[in-house]
């Protein structure tokens, strides 16, 4: 059976709000319930853990893990507190609007696919550039094979323990777990996820998802 960890633990600066943002209200509940809701209705998964910032508690049903100084930090915690369930995913609070499907289609890639990770990724409308220190183009990335990469993210446990397995350096570099399972040799997938799979960091992404939730209803 697969285990979920919610990591909720960010205080979310950028929201300006008083609440960590994870636990700011969205649709009349703690965002994170979003989440709780979404995985509790995905087949298979039998136990969530959330990462939690400092005063807060766990949803009910969820064993309580407390967060780390950086997110991966969080899901090494998260990971330690779970019990033995094998395969496990990932999932950021702050996306709220991630459906039952989606998490159920990260766990099938794994299953039907000899890879160590599946992650849930947009593929990129805009044009990507990079630019050095001075604001000046160096190249062009060629879209076709961009993905904009999101959580959902399940891995086969043992791997994920492996590429959590790092200095603490080397996990505050980390944006996402799946880099950390590639930079060990891991191969990892991506899964076409609904544009709706949005990521709350300011208070127009919060209008945003209030708005979404409003249609779902
Ligand atoms: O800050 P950001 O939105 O990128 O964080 C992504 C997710 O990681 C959020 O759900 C946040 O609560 C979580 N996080 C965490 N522990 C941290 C930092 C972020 O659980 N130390």
């Amino acid at each position: 059976m697969a285990v979920a960890l919610i990591v909720a633990a960010g205080s979310g600066e950028r929201l300006g709000s008083e609440r960590p943002k994870a636990f700011v209200a969205l649709g009349g509940r703690p965002m994170v319930e979003w989440s709780v809701e979404a995985l509790r209705a995905v087949p298979g998964v039998d136990e969530i853990v959330v990462a939690l910032p400092p005063g807060e508690s766990a949803p009910d049903g969820t064993v309580a893990a407390p967060g780390g100084e950086v997110r991966s930090g969080s899901v090494r915690a998260a990971l330690a507190a779970a019990g033995d369930g094998d395969p496990v995913v990932v999932h950021d609070a702050a996306r709220p609007l991630a459906p039952p499907d989606l998490f159920a289609r990260a766990l099938a890639e794994l299953e039907q696919h000899p890879c160590e990770g599946a992650v849930a990724a947009a593929p990129v409308t805009d044009t990507v550039k990079e630019a050095d220190d001075r604001r000046v183009v160096r190249r062009t990335l060629e879209r076709d094979r961009l993905w904009a990469v999101q959580t959902p993210q399940a891995f086969r446990r043992p791997a994920l323990e492996r590429a959590l397995d790092v200095d603490d350096d080397v996990l505050a570099a980390a944006t996402d777990d799946a880099w950390l399972v590639e930079r060990m040799g891991g191969t990892v997938r991506v899964v076409p996820a609904p544009r709706e799979n949005l990521k709350v960091t300011t208070a127009l992404d919060l209008k945003v998802a209030e708005l979404l939730l409003g249609e779902r209803a």
